[in-house]
């Protein structure tokens, strides 16, 4: 029983107890977010944790993104505070047929989104996360054939803009894929001269109204920087806490998903880490991300690869 327990103060002592570094996403809860030493998108907290001289890193956000951390810095303890904290991206790609996948295509190199399991990174050459792929991208030869995993969106996007034939593999975020065009236009409407920034999880009919595409800090980033004072949020709105905190006077606004009337647009996944989880996953070193040392050892070297090839 945890009522009474002044949670802030008790994950501070822990933290510090523990020698715990507290890596969190821009999707998590502000309370999270707020508590954490570093918020950032993927490939900043993939840096963090790959730099880190913590014993311990507490992982506030998906599966994916804690096993990139543990596959970096294998001999530190990495907690996640909910276990089920999936992506819908990894689910869509399970190993064996990623594998089966690769083996019909085999003059392909496997250029490979972050959201994954440590098994698909493994069958990889590259990772990439929305923030690099560009920038890995423009490094392999436009001849090279390539096979896109898992997310078709990001995949057809950098297809599209940089002009290159990649083979997609199926696989959708299931937020991103829920914002509604009809909902952006009724606030494009009500807002004309509010500049658009999406991620590029998002479907081509959200995109093309993009006048920003990029990771959620490339988000973060265009959304302080643009002289409009309002401006249109198509990614998980749980970001827009940090544009609250650093811009208090401008309006951010997120595009809603579905029929404008459902909570679609949240990622359910990231919303299962609270306080009162982080605070037993230090307390408890539980839930613990282990993977195995082989597994670990081949997903290793196309994460590197990134990290090397993003500068
Ligand atoms: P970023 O790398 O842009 O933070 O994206 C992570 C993610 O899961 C987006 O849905
Ligand atoms: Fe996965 Fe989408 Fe959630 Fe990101 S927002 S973690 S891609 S389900």
């Amino acid at each position: 029983d945890l009522r009474g327990l002044d949670l802030l103060a008790e994950i501070d002592r822990l933290k510090r107890e523990r020698n715990a570094v507290i890596l969190a996403h821009y999707y998590q809860k502000p309370e999270i977010q707020d508590l954490a030493d570093f918020v950032g998108d993927s490939l900043d907290l993939s840096r963090k944790a790959a730099a880190t001289d913590a014993d311990v890193i507490a992982f506030c956000g998906v599966r994916f993104m804690a096993e990139t951390a543990k596959i970096l810095s294998p001999q530190k303890t990495v907690i996640l505070p909910d276990m089920d904290a999936g992506c819908s991206l990894e689910d869509s790609c399970p190993p064996d047929q990623f594998a089966a996948f690769r083996a019909a295509h085999p003059d392909h190199i496997a250029l490979t989104y972050i959201n994954c399991s440590a098994a698909v990174k493994a069958l990889s050459d590259i990772i990439v996360t929305s923030s690099s792929a560009h920038i890995i991208l423009d490094q392999i030869p436009k001849d090279q054939k390539i096979i896109f995993g898992p997310d078709r969106h990001l995949g057809g996007y950098l297809a599209r803009k940089f002009d290159r034939d990649m083979l997609l593999w199926p696989g959708i975020c299931i937020v991103h894929q829920a914002f509604s065009e009809t909902e952006l236009l009724k606030l494009k409407a009500e807002h004309p001269d509010a500049p658009v920034a999406a991620h590029p999880e998002c479907p081509p009919h959200i995109i093309d109204h993009a006048d920003l595409v990029g990771s959620t800090k490339a988000i973060l980033d265009f959304a302080l920087s643009s002289p409009a004072n309002t401006i249109l949020v198509a990614t998980e709105p749980h970001i827009i806490h940090q544009m609250e905190k650093a811009a208090p006077h401008k309006t951010f606004i997120g595009v809603p998903g579905g029929d404008g009337n459902c909570n679609c647009n949240m990622c359910p996944y990231m919303a299962l880490n609270t306080l009162e989880k982080l605070y037993v996953a230090l307390r408890d070193l539980q839930p613990r991300i282990e993977l195995s040392p082989e597994i670990m050892d081949r997903a290793r070297v196309p994460l590197e690869r990134m990290l090397e090839m993003a500068g």
